[in-house]
């Protein structure tokens, strides 16, 4: 999809890190924005430092584990811009843990954010992006994690797994239909972002997180170490990400060093070995 101009993104968790990015991004695509974040103020901060015109722009807090907020976030933009050409399913938590520390609520919570959140965007968005005459794409965010199983990261790693699949059964299909309506997907390692205090907005009815173990709070320091240390910036996350639009390219992968380890996971699996342990740093 090329000519962005005056076309419509809609994109979510866009109060920070490559939300915001991808906001910026189309900013300067000349793109008419649809931003949405559980974050209001902090989402109506970086709205006004973006270069459009305030018609051009409609900031929404949404709480995108909540279908109710994901229905009314896609009668918004279509109500106000009448189309959808970008639709960026971004937001997303983290919560280090090891498996067995996790409460229910623990994984509803990133579960809801990070997996039902799509699956109700594609119900909510999909049907009526396939009625519009014009190419349009979906962007899903997942992780390094959709791919690998890195440890402590339990309800992460399934939530990011499902997104990986849900975009590529979303790519088949689509294609099936010769739709015009086409998936990338997002799948960054380590970004210096807000990742790692995900918990400052979690919703009150999923409760907090009970306080970690030693193990599961020495895991949470190191991830939080590979976060603010991770060499490829939000923007870069950004570039990639018009770059697949730009190619119809559906698997976006900026951390290149990481093919390896999944490389070694596939060969693990053909060749009935046991799982080789992932690296310290990916
Ligand atoms: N930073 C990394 O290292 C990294 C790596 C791989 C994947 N990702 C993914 O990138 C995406 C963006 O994360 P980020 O790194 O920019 O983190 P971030 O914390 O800087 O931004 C996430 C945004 O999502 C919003 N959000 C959180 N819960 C929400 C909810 N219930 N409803 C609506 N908005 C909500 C937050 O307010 C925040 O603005 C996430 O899906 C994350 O899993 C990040």
């Amino acid at each position: 999809m090329h000519d962005l101009e005056n076309r419509t993104a809609v994109i979510t968790g866009a109060a920070s890190g490559i939300g915001l990015a991808l906001a910026q991004r189309a900013a300067c695509e000349g793109m008419r924005l649809m931003l949405a974040d559980i974050d209001e103020a902090r989402l109506a901060a970086a709205a006004q430092a973006l270069p459009l015109a305030a018609e051009a722009m409609y900031t929404m807090r949404v709480d995108v584990s909540r279908e109710a907020d994901i229905a009314a976030l896609a009668d918004a933009a279509f109500a106000r811009f009448g189309a959808v050409h970008l639709l960026c399913n971004n937001a997303g938590v983290g919560l280090t843990r090891l498996a067995w520390e996790m409460s229910a609520a623990d994984w509803e919570w990133v579960l809801g954010v990070n997996l039902w959140s799509v699956v109700h965007a594609l119900r909510h968005f999909v049907p009526r992006m396939l009625q519009q005459a014009v190419e349009s794409r979906i962007v899903n965010t997942a992780s390094a994690a959709g791919l690998l199983s890195t440890p402590a990261m339990a309800a992460y790693n399934v939530s990011k797994h499902g997104v990986v699949t849900l975009s590529e059964t979303l790519y088949a299909e689509l294609k099936a239909q010769q739709a015009k309506v086409g998936v990338s997907l997002l799948c960054p390692a380590w970004v210096p972002t807000a990742i790692h205090t995900s918990e400052r907005n979690r919703p009150e009815r999923f409760g907090t997180a009970a306080p970690p173990s030693a193990a599961s709070a020495a895991c949470h320091a190191r991830m939080g170490q590979a976060v603010k240390s991770g060499r490829l910036t939000a923007d870069d996350m950004a570039n990639a990400v018009f770059d697949a639009v730009a190619a119809d390219r559906f698997y976006v992968i900026p951390h290149a060093r990481i093919k390896q380890a999944v490389r070694l996971r596939m060969e693990d699996i053909l060749e009935d070995r046991n799982p080789t342990p992932l690296p310290e740093k990916q």
